[in-house]
């Protein structure tokens, strides 16, 4: 859930600093963009070199950046998070942000985002049950804060009780769950299928095209970014998915495409069919290599393949099926027709030209269904999977 967002640690001066760097680091492991704000005192307890080369972005603590007077934009840091955290969070930042007191930079990102903020309080127990450091905390609920509970026990003071910042896993699961619960697609399971199919002719020769994947998997990884458990059948590719909650399965034929397809639409909400399966396959596969003796062959029979999209459509219960077409003439005619034949919720009619097709990064789409037509100007494969999952949440709401 946290893969590809941007989140923002607010670092007080508290000994629990020392568990930022931990904190930093499952961040960066669960694929988030980190950026760190630290409070001046919180440099006594740990480097701010610790924290830009595990988050490996810089640090800001200070409202001039340089001796040239650059400064360090409050505003800017504070839109640029999806979430704020500050962990730990000591009882006199508490203090400050529930009053507004801005004296240092991280109480003015705090002012200045529109993100959600989770707060990890981190103090002794005697302050944490002081009445104003209560009252502070309800006033920052007030506000639309939420606070992560400190855990129960041993003190950095000797004493024991309420107060030690919750353990850097626990911050983990409790951002993670926060954005579980924003995500549109949170419930849904989804099924691509992604890339070429190879139909052998013999043990070394296969009939198949140039797709390289890389548009299946970026709407794999944005289905799973908006929170759809996702199953992602692909073909022959050199692609690493990023977000490891996506199952991978990875197939050569299209027989081993259909297979699978099937299998994992039964239980699908969303299904999204953009593997470029080969159409024919050699009727027969040799057992053993064709040697080049033979000099001619005069012909290698093919027969179709089974038309995965089409069998889906027909099976088809409720759930949204979205197509892809690769067309080089009349395309939104022939998208249309696919649309209506493959009996689909939208299509996705992709061009072939010079910066659009399969090795490239770049798309051109048109997004059809049966009301509208809607053209797309160039743009990366992520963003036009970005556009393609936000008419899937569109549609399925
Ligand atoms: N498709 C499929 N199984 C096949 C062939 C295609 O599931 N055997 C799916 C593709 O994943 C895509 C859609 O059908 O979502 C359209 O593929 P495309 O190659 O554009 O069209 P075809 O239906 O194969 O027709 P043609 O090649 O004649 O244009």
């Amino acid at each position: 859930m946290l893969s590809g967002k941007n989140i923002l640690l607010g670092v007080t001066g508290s000994i629990a600093a020392y568990k930022s760097a931990f904190l930093v680091r499952l961040l960066v492991k669960a694929g988030a963009h980190v950026k760190v704000v630290m409070t001046p005192v919180s440099k006594e307890f740990i480097s701010s070199l610790t924290l830009s080369t595990l988050s490996k972005n810089p640090v800001y603590s200070e409202f001039v950046a340089n001796a040239q007077g650059e400064w360090n934009s409050h505003v800017d840091l504070g839109l640029w998070a999806d979430v704020m955290i500050i962990a730990p969070a000591t009882a006199s930042t508490i203090s400050k942000m529930a009053h507004g007191l801005c004296d240092n930079l991280l109480v003015a990102v705090y002012l200045s985002t529109r993100s959600n903020v989770f707060l990890a309080p981190a103090m002794d127990l005697d302050m944490y049950q002081h009445p104003s450091t209560k009252e502070n905390l309800k006033k920052l609920q007030s506000f639309g804060n939420r606070i992560i509970p400190p855990d129960n026990g041993e003190l950095a003071s000797g004493l024991s009780g309420e107060g030690r910042m919750a353990e850097p896993e626990a911050i983990v699961k409790f951002l993670s769950e926060h954005f579980k619960k924003k995500a549109s697609l949170n419930g849904k399971k989804a099924l691509v299928s992604a890339g070429p199919t190879y139909e052998a002719i013999d043990p070394v020769r296969f009939i198949g095209n140039h797709s390289s994947g890389k548009m299946g998997f970026a709407i794999a990884e944005e289905l799973a970014k908006q929170g759809a458990e996702v199953t992602l059948v692909c073909g022959p590719n050199s692609i690493s998915t990023k977000n490891n909650s996506i199952k991978r399965i990875d197939v050569v034929s299209s027989d081993e495409m259909y297979d699978q397809c099937i299998k994992y639409s039964r239980n699908s909400d969303i299904t999204v069919m953009t593997a470029a399966v080969a159409d024919f396959k050699s009727k027969v596969k040799a057992k053993e290599k064709i040697k080049k003796e033979k000099k001619t062959i005069s012909s290698i029979e093919v027969v179709p393949t089974k038309d995965i999209l089409s069998e889906l459509g027909k099976r088809k219960n409720g759930s949204m099926l979205v197509g892809f077409a690769l067309e080089t003439e009349n395309g939104i005619e022939n998208a249309k027709k696919k649309l209506h034949n493959k009996n689909l919720d939208f299509i996705v009619l992709n061009t072939l030209s010079d910066k659009t097709g399969f090795t490239h990064d770049t798309n051109k789409i048109t997004i059809i269904d049966k009301k509208s037509t809607r053209k797309l100007e160039l743009m990366s494969k992520e963003n036009c999977a970005k556009e393609i999952v936000n008419e899937i949440i569109r549609k399925v709401k």
